[in-house]
């Protein structure tokens, strides 16, 4: 079931406070308090989507969730959408969406953030519009969001059930860092693969090294 909300702080804070069911799923037409990874906030004015699942926890539900929106996204957008992990959506104009994963005890939240319509939230952002894509128009700004919303949950509930070598063959297709340059804090070196932990690999100077979270950019 999708709840839907006019304005919340932040659907994943509300999600956990609600206590729901697996694959119950809250979308606000806006947050006044949304989270961003590493404590960072995620803008959310009204034109974007700002929705949360309740989910299993896995080692890979960042990369499931990432993979689930641009899967979903993809079909209402003429540029290609990728990812960056560990939980961006890009596309050649910027950061098109994210996601956040929390966990409260045994309840685990996909939270995902898309920027559809309006100006970039942000300085680095771009939205669906943007990038040359839309929703098809509808009355209200539910109806318009809940094919987008389904269609996310859906693919979700698709790759939550692949294994971890075959869920990682599909991320691969489009995962951006693969093969490139890469640097992060207190590093640099070439990202060679994703493990099935959901860990970066990148070769260095030195070896390999394992990134299991933090910023990595195309050096
Ligand atoms: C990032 O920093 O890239 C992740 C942003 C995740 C934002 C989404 S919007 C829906 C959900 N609720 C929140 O408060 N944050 C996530």
């Amino acid at each position: 079931m999708i709840y839907w909300l006019e304005s919340v702080d932040s659907t994943n804070r509300c999600l956990f406070a609600r206590r729901l069911p697996r694959w119950d799923a809250l979308v606000a037409r806006e947050q006044t308090e949304g989270r961003g990874r590493r404590g960072r906030s995620w803008e959310s004015p009204v034109g974007g989507l700002y929705m949360s699942v309740v989910v299993e926890n896995d080692s890979l539900l960042p990369l499931r969730a990432g993979l689930a929106a641009r899967d979903a996204l993809q079909p209402h957008c003429s540029e290609r959408i990728g990812l960056k992990w560990p939980n961006d959506l890009l596309c050649v104009s910027g950061k098109l969406g994210g996601i956040l994963c929390e966990i409260d005890g045994e309840l685990a939240v996909a939270g995902i953030g898309l920027n559809l319509a309006g100006e970039p939230p942000i300085e680095g952002a771009t939205t669906l519009e943007a990038a040359g894509g839309s929703l098809p128009p509808a009355a209200d700004w539910q109806v318009r969001l809940e094919p987008l919303a389904t269609a996310i949950i859906a693919r979700l509930r698709e790759l939550v059930r692949l294994p971890a070598p075959e869920f990682l063959a599909h991320y691969r297709v489009h995962e951006q860092l693969l093969g490139q340059p890469v640097a992060w804090e207190g590093g640099r070196g070439t990202a060679l693969a994703v493990g099935t932990d959901g860990a970066l690999e990148v070769r260095t100077a030195d070896g390999t090294e394992r990134l299991h979270a933090g910023e990595v950019s195309l050096a």
